[in-house]
């Protein structure tokens, strides 16, 4: 029982932190380590939309969303690639803004817009299949997936018994 707006959500959060810190990085060893697993984490989080969100955004709010979202991934493996590539050189930092300043417009429209409309036209079950499936391509890829919040589940089943 995943939910997916947690998974995506602690996603978002990690890339966000990676990208801050890498824009601040000074040149070296350290700073590639972190561009790698910036780019290996973030690769595998737009693979893992694209293949199990997005099919259900453009059946369930429409095909212009889902089309914006891929484009905008789109211009995210660019801002990767960019990145990567400079990553001995002067600029680094302002690609490595650029690319959160990029990100950080489509990580909103994901959180306050497309996660919480889906939310609304599926039911809890579906809901939960579809981080129950998130979770599961995070962890055959060999990514951390977060607990789920058992906390919640287990009040809702005590006032349920009421
Ligand atoms: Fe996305
Ligand atoms: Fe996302």
């Amino acid at each position: 029982m995943n939910d997916p707006m947690m998974i995506l959500k602690a996603d978002h959060r990690e890339v966000k932190r990676l990208l801050t810190a890498l824009a601040e990085s000074e040149e070296g060893a350290e700073r590639e380590r972190m561009c790698a697993d910036v780019t290996a984490a973030l690769k595998l989080h737009m693979e893992i939309e694209e293949k199990i969100l997005y099919p259900v955004i453009e059946k369930q709010i429409g095909a212009e969303d889902a089309e914006e979202a891929n484009i905008e991934h789109g211009l995210a493996r660019e801002g990767l690639s960019t990145m990567g590539k400079m990553v001995a050189m002067p600029g680094f930092g302002a690609a490595a803004e650029m690319l959160k300043g990029g990100i950080t417009h489509h990580v909103e429209e994901e959180e306050t817009e497309l996660l919480p409309e889906l939310k609304e036209k599926l039911d809890r079950a579906e809901w939960l299949a579809l981080g129950d499936a998130i979770a599961a391509a995070k962890a055959a890829a060999g990514a951390p997936v977060p607990p789920p919040a058992r906390r919640r589940s287990a009040k809702r089943k005590v006032s349920a018994k009421k």
